[in-house]
């Protein structure tokens, strides 16, 4: 049988996605609770920084029975030029699931070639799947169903913002995306989502992407591994405000993946005011993941 990995929500069915939702919302509430994944063993591999991913994934895998061990390459035989290929052959021998960030996409779907094992995209410079499958999950606690909701991005077209392209196709929402001219989304991902008949578009006006929204979402103007330059500037008007929130409906919510830079791409006010549904979103990290990892794994 062919591996389940998760790699980008392009390559997933919407079922399959829906289903790994509806498993998450059970986890969640307790239900379906034990050990279905103990005796396994997840292996992340962290060539990039994170505290979300790396606690919600090793809390998760715990709280499902299994263990964790975390590596990276300064730490690994990979700081020193074991190539990723081998180096997936030699772990696939030891564990169960493989979750790697790293910035080239290339790196991962080699480890995914590789691997005999199911491997999962903690974040790439393209693309955070796992991240969209929490977003989604605290959409739909808080609003309902998503596929009728528009979704508002103010920002950079950056990795998170792909992945919500990808989302926006298989769930069925409308996807409005206001980025400077000069920070646009992929053009791949939005071919990809056109082709698939989503309603997907792109403005350079936030309040255009905006208007009548049911949720304003953004992300840090400067990525792992961006230069700053001049994003700050570039991305200024793109910031989310209480004059931007406004635009949307009345019980809009925000949500940033985090981390997020108060005064930068959100004021304090929006960040910690009462439409942010941030904190809900990344505790919605532990229980999407759960939801991916037993997916993987049964
Ligand atoms: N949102 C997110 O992926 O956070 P970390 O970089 O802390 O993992
Ligand atoms: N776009 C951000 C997301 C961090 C979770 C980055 O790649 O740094």
């Amino acid at each position: 049988m062919a591996l389940k990995h998760f790699l980008d929500l392009d390559v997933m069915t919407a079922p399959t996605l829906r289903d790994i939702l509806t498993s998450s919302a059970k986890l969640k509430q307790g239900k379906g609770a034990g050990q279905p994944l103990a005796g396994r063993t997840l292996a992340m591999v962290f060539e990039k920084p994170s505290t979300r991913t790396r606690v919600s994934f090793q809390v998760g895998m715990q709280q499902l029975g299994g263990n964790v061990v975390t590596l990276s390459p300064q730490e690994t035989q990979i700081g020193r030029g074991e190539s990723i290929a081998d180096t997936a052959r030699v772990l696939s021998r030891y564990v169960d699931v493989i979750m790697m960030r790293t910035s080239a996409p290339e790196k991962l779907a080699e480890l995914a070639r590789y691997a005999t094992v199911p491997v999962i995209n903690g974040l790439t410079d393209e693309s955070h799947p796992c991240q969209i499958m929490a977003d989604i999950m605290t959409f739909e606690e808080r609003k309902g169903d998503i596929s009728n909701a528009v979704v508002a991005w103010s920002g950079d077209g950056n990795n998170v913002a792909t992945s919500w392209i990808h989302a926006c196709a298989h769930f069925g929402f409308e996807l409005r995306l206001a980025c400077p001219a000069g920070l646009p989304p992929s053009s791949k991902a939005l071919a990809w989502a056109k082709d698939r008949g989503a309603n997907v578009s792109v403005t350079t006006d936030p309040f255009t992407a905006a208007k009548d929204a049911d949720c304003i979402t953004t992300d840090t103007w400067v990525s792992m591994g961006d230069d700053a330059g001049n994003r700050h500037a570039m991305l200024q008007p793109f910031q989310v405000n209480e004059k931007l929130m406004a635009t949307a409906k009345a019980d809009a919510i925000f949500l940033h993946c985090l981390p997020a830079h108060r005064g930068e791409e959100v004021t304090a006010g929006v960040m910690d005011g009462p439409q942010s549904a941030v904190w809900d979103e990344a505790e919605n990290r532990l229980h999407a993941q759960k939801g991916v990892l037993l997916w993987c794994l049964t």
